[in-house]
């Protein structure tokens, strides 16, 4: 396929024709809050192992795109209502949570989400609840702190007291203790200084290249996650409208004046932008 940034039906983020089957496949989902507002309109994507994916687009569902893979949209009275989603290959539909932390897949919410009132290790340590063998979980305590050394520094301090920064760290780090295979990230940059965000970016890619974890990242800040992922999917009310390799999508002209603040001043709907129409036409 020539075209560079494709559209959602026909994407393929793997660069190698020898890959097979994605780490997860999201496939044509509908969500539905509440049994009646309608957020995800058939959103598709997949995430071949070993990769960091991005999900962009603010207030367009990446959220509930993540909740629907990790299964927590129950506690948010969502359901998904079309659609299926698969980790290599198998339906994941039926597994709690917890079934789907010990298959290697846990979420990172948004928001951090730390126990203001235990110190960072006790943090971390709540993360190793699917694991039994001390051993084990004592090394992922080393590993943690071997890729985030600030938390070793924190090790004692009361989470409250610790910095945006260092709460977004321990999150990571805490998902980390279960030893997972893909982590579901959701806006990790959020309200973290630029510097920081940097940091916490920049662990995330030597994870995905040392230990080989997989990332899918929700973030609205398009420019960082862009800069660290390897594929990207733009999100617009509940759809995914423009897919394609990170580095293209940065380099793409309406993403630079949709997502990048640059070009013209004022921001239109993705779909009024020429070349959506064009591809929408190709696949007409
Ligand atoms: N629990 C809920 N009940 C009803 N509507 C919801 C619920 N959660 C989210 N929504 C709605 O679904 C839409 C998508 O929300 P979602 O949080 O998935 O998007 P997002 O891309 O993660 O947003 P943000 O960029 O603000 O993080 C929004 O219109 C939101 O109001
Ligand atoms: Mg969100």
């Amino acid at each position: 396929m020539n075209q560079v940034i494709g559209m959602t039906e026909t994407h393929n983020p793997s660069s190698t024709p020898a890959a097979t089957t994605p780490l997860v496949e999201v496939n044509g989902i509908e969500v539905i809050y509440n049994h009646v507002i309608l957020v995800l309109k058939g959103v598709s994507l997949q995430v071949p192992h070993q990769s960091i994916v991005a999900l962009l687009g603010n207030g367009a569902g990446k959220t509930t795109t993540l909740r629907a893979i990790s299964n927590l949209l129950k506690g948010e009275r969502g359901e998904v209502t079309k659609g299926g989603i698969t980790l290599e290959g198998e339906q994941i539909a039926n597994l709690s949570p917890a079934e789907l932390v010990k298959r290697g897949v846990v979420q990172v919410m948004e928001g951090r989400h730390c126990f203001a009132h235990l110190t960072i290790e006790e943090n971390l340590m709540t993360g190793s609840y699917t694991r039994t063998d001390k051993g084990e979980i004592a090394a992922n305590l080393e590993k943690v702190y071997n890729y985030f050394p600030r938390l070793k520094t924190r090790r004692t301090s009361q989470a409250a007291y610790t910095s945006g920064g260092e709460q977004q760290m321990c999150a990571i780090g805490r998902a980390l203790m279960s030893n997972p295979r893909m982590v579901l990230l959701d806006e990790p940059s959020m309200g973290l200084a630029p510097q920081i965000v940097d940091e916490v970016f920049h662990i995330v890619k030597d994870l995905n290249s040392k230990e080989k974890v997989t990332f899918l990242l929700a973030e609205q800040n398009t420019n960082m996650a862009l800069k660290y992922a390897d594929y990207g999917y733009i999100m617009e009310s509940g759809r995914i409208v423009m897919d394609g390799k990170a580095s293209d999508l940065a380099n793409n002209e309406d993403v630079k004046e949709f997502y990048l603040g640059v070009g013209g001043s004022e921001r239109k709907s993705f779909k009024d932008v020429k070349s959506y129409k064009r591809r929408k036409r190709w696949l007409a």
